[in-house]
């Protein structure tokens, strides 16, 4: 990391203006999915998530597959504003990383711990949440911008049958990134006395 933590944090935005650029070899950003995945915790060690990067030509087949099925699935018109957003903020990218939770861990804790039953699948969103922040923080420490996109559950069959991936990963995010080539949004932050409370 070139700048502390915290800056690094501050300054993960979401950006929508990327180009199909690397500041880091593909190598790095396969690094990156390492860390997070080794040193990320997750609710009872239990190491639900799974990773997948998408790069060049795979990249853009993502993208394909979501305008072809929001194509067939939203009017015309609609459409064409579509298209433009996925192909200006998502398509024109280096790569798109993946985030899936493995449903077959999640089933076999809630077999293993009935008084949890309930509790397992909140905790796999969460520790997938954790995954996804780290992600982002890394990549923008590398010079990336990201964001982060749900065109799921809508595009998990023909994602999963396109890679050949485990029936049992269930698609939660999608984080387009590439380098910036546009600000991120003005960005309202609420009062933090509305939002905390110090007792001491
Ligand atoms: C759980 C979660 C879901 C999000 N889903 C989307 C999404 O589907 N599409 C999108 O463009 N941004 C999505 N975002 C990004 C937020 O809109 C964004 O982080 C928020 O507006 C704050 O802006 P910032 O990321 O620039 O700080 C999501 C963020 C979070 C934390």
């Amino acid at each position: 990391m070139n700048k502390s933590f915290v800056d690094t944090l501050k300054n993960r935005r979401t950006y929508y203006a990327i180009s199909p650029e690397s500041p880091i070899s593909d190598n790095k950003i396969q690094c990156i999915i390492e860390t997070v995945l080794t040193y990320v915790p997750s609710a009872f060690n239990s190491q639900t998530t799974r990773m997948v990067l998408l790069l060049g030509e795979h990249h853009r087949k993502l993208w394909d597959i979501v305008k072809e099925t929001l194509k067939s699935r939203i009017p015309a018109e609609a459409f064409v504003k579509t298209e433009a957003k996925i192909n200006q903020s998502f398509a024109s990218g280096y790569g798109t990383i993946l985030f899936f939770e493995e449903q077959q861990i999640v089933k076999n804790l809630q077999a293993s711990f009935p008084l949890y039953k309930e509790e397992f699948s909140g905790w796999s969103s969460q520790t997938s949440a954790m995954h996804q922040l780290i992600t982002w923080i890394m990549l923008e420490d590398a010079g990336f911008g990201a964001s982060l996109q749900h065109y799921n559950p809508l595009i998990d069959a023909a994602v999963l049958n396109t890679w050949d991936l485990p029936e049992s990963w269930k698609l939660i995010a999608q984080m387009p990134f590439g380098i910036p080539t546009g600000k991120p949004g003005e960005k309202e932050v609420e009062p933090l006395a509305q939002r905390m409370k110090v007792f001491k």
